[in-house]
Formats: C-alpha cells, structure tokens, sequence
C-alpha cells in the first residue's frame, strides 16, 4: 500500500539509507542529508521537524514540511513542502519537490507522490502551488502534467506550473 508519512524525529536507518540514493542536488531538488553519517543525520531530523512548525527557522527561510513515500513499509522517495512561496521559489523549484529512489524510478511513484504532496499542501492550506521544471528533466514535466498542472509560462531555461 503507497501512502505518505510525515518525517518524524524516530524515522530509522530505512530512510536514512534511502537519502544516501539520492543525490545532494538532481535537478535542483536539494536533499541535504546525502553524504551525512547517521548521527547527523539524526540531528539533521530534529532540525527539519522544528522547520516544519516554523521554528528555529534560518534567516529567509519559510515554513517547510518534509513527507516519505512509502510502499508498504520500504521508503522509494520523499517530497517537501514549503507554506509560502518566497521570490526564490517562485523562480526556482516553486514551493512543491520531489525525488524518488534511483531503484524505484520509472515505476510511476512520482506521478502518487506529487499527487499525495498535493492533497496536503491543500490541508497545510497552502494558498498557492507554483512548481518549476528545468527543461532537460521531461519525467518531471510528465509527472506535473498529469497531476493537472497548467503550464503559466517558461523562460530559456524552465517550465512554470500551476495548480488548482
Ligand atoms: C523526476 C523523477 C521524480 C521521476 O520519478 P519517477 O518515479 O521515475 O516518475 P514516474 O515513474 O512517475 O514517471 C513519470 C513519467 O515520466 C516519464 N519518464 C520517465 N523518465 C523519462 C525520461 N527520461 N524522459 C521522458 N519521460 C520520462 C515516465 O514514462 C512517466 O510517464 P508515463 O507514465 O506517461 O510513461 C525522478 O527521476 C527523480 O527523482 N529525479 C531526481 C529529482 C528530480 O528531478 N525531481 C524533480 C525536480 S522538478
């Protein structure tokens, strides 16, 4: 069964190991726990779950929430939600990321994970959804698009999407 969990500061090695997959930087897509031991790590959870209640928040920074993807109990990817859209993210990334496991892509977990992202930025009462895509990254495009998302303008570099 595919369904979402919120990062909690008792998440284990499971995902843990599934951050060190995933590089530090795909397509603008920044997982900040690659290359970290699992004391850091574990650190690193703390900091995360106190940024998702817009605590101890860095100078600029906006509320944002990481969520895992599971497949019944294996973690195959995980998705970030910032509150508010900032000049930045309305430039690069937008305010929904995600990326999913080298071992688990190509098997449509991004198309369920966006969707999922989706549902809670609406319960989070997130106003507004942007979503920005480098044009060398056609399956994030693919993934956007059949989540519904409308396509508001593109620049020599990437694509813009919004959502209902
Ligand atoms: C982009 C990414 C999230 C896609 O994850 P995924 O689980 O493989 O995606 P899905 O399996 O849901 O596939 C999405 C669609 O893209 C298509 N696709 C996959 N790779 C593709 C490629 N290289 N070129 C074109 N389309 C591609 C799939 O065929 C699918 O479309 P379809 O169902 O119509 O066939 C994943 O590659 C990833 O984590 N990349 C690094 C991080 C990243 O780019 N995040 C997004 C930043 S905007």
């Amino acid at each position: 069964m595919i369904k979402l969990e919120q990062l909690s500061i008792k998440d284990d090695y499971k995902v843990y190991e599934m951050l060190q997959r995933i590089g530090s930087c795909e397509n603008e897509f920044k997982n900040t726990a690659h290359g970290i031991s699992y004391e850091e790590y574990l650190e690193w959870l703390k900091i995360q779950d106190d940024w998702s209640r817009g605590e101890n928040l860095p100078k600029d920074y906006v509320p944002q929430t990481i969520f895992w993807l599971f497949d019944d109990d294996v973690p195959v990817g995980f998705g970030k939600i910032r509150h508010r859209l900032t000049n930045y993210s309305r430039e690069i990334g937008g305010n929904i990321g995600y990326a999913i496991d080298p071992y688990y892509r190509g098997k449509g977990y991004a198309t369920k994970l966006l969707a999922l992202l989706i549902d809670k930025a609406k319960e989070l009462k997130v106003n507004e959804i942007l979503l920005s895509v480098e044009k060398y990254n056609p399956a994030s495009k693919n993934v956007i698009e059949k989540n519904g998302g409308k396509m508001i303008s593109e620049n020599e570099y990437r694509w813009y999407f919004s959502f209902d």
